[in-house]
């Protein structure tokens, strides 16, 4: 007997308008281009503003609405939609909620996951494993960020890593291709290497019209570092190894952007040559759980996978949180 899989059938993402470039932040902290390159690859990142009415639900939709019309699917047939983020625009109800009014998805069971940047990740396993168990048809899964509503634009150490936006995937159910694997991981004794306590920061003239959150980001990068590297290599080992797929299957693998050195030694890990891995972090910074979704989907586009093609997912981020999918690749 075949077994159902989740399939990707449409990607879409969406960024803010406004760019946010290393030299800006040389007249915000103490900084410098030079250093941000260096140290994480990040030239630019998107900053969302209000005066643009760029909330995490208009990005969070607008992503949507590409991925549905690339799926060829209407927000009517969707059975869940469920959404990534540490950054909704309101505490309750959850952005999956306001992202079914917007797309009047009617019969779509909807609900937010909190698994930092790992959170398109843990989304897209707990859709996939629904259609796979016939609990539902087809899916939305939503990546979305606004950090910028948390950043801290005195502390030079994370202002610098952060941008924000959005990418979402529609799922359908297959008998061949699709989501081969799926693996997570968390470990909650480390949450103070990166977490957000109560506060509300100073916010510089270039920044005043962004939306602003009564807490902000605290990070401890260099241990973060490390624990990145090992937890996203070992993961993609055990969910290679699951899917029954060596490293050199791969076509593509699509890392968390956090950091380019990260992604490299990542890559240097798993024996893949960087020519197999997608980079977009110099454009948008560490999109959080968004920054997967909108590569997949700018891979895509781009079109750098075609039917059969093997993928490989990976994220890491607070909690702290890990995964990694496995992906033959549809269309
Ligand atoms: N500009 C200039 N200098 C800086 C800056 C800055 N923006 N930030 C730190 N420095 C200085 C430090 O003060 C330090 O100075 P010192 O040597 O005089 O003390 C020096 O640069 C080196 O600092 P390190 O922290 O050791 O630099 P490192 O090479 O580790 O890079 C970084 C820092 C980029 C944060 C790195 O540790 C990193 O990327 N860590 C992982 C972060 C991450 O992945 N976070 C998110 C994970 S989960 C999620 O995605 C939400």
């Amino acid at each position: 007997m075949n077994m159902i899989r989740a399939r990707i059938a449409g990607t879409g993402s969406a960024t803010p308008e406004m760019i946010l470039n290393n030299a800006d932040l040389e007249a915000i902290v103490d900084t410098s281009d030079d250093w941000i390159i260096k140290r994480t690859g990040i030239r630019e990142r998107r900053i969302a503003l209000k005066g643009r009415n760029e909330t995490t639900l208009n990005l969070a939709t607008s992503a949507s609405l590409k991925a549905l019309e690339m799926a060829k699917i209407g927000a009517d047939a969707l059975d869940m939609i469920v959404v990534g983020t540490v950054s909704q625009d309101m505490h309750f109800p959850s952005v999956a909620c306001f992202v079914q009014d917007a797309l009047n998805a009617k019969k779509a069971a909807a609900f937010d996951v909190s698994a930092g940047c790992t959170g398109f990740l843990y989304a897209l396993s707990v859709a996939s494993n629904a259609i796979a168990t016939g609990t539902c048809r087809s899916a939305l899964v939503i990546g979305v960020e606004r950090l910028s509503a948390m950043t801290n634009w005195e502390d030079r150490t994370t202002c610098v890593l952060f941008g924000d936006g959005a990418g979402a995937v529609v799922l359908t159910s297959s008998q061949d291709d699709g989501i081969l694997a799926s693996a997570l991981g968390a470990d909650g004794t480390c949450w103070e290497l990166l977490y957000s306590p109560n506060g509300s920061p100073n916010v510089p003239e270039i920044l005043k019209d962004t939306y602003r959150k009564p807490f902000f980001i605290k990070m401890d990068g260099n241990r973060l570092f490390k624990k990145a590297i090992i937890s996203m290599a070992d993961i993609s080992s055990e969910v290679l190894e699951k899917s029954g797929v060596s490293p050199s299957d791969i076509r593509l693998v699509v890392p968390h952007q956090a950091n380019f050195r990260i992604i490299q030694a990542l890559a240097e890990r798993l024996s893949i040559p960087m020519e197999k891995v997608y980079v977009n972090i110099h454009k948008y910074g560490n999109t959080s759980s968004a920054s997967i979704p909108i590569a997949l989907d700018e891979a895509a586009r781009e079109g750098l996978l075609g039917p059969g093609d093997i993928v490989l997912l990976t994220a890491f981020g607070a909690g702290l949180t890990w995964g990694a999918s496995v992906i033959r690749w549809s269309f």
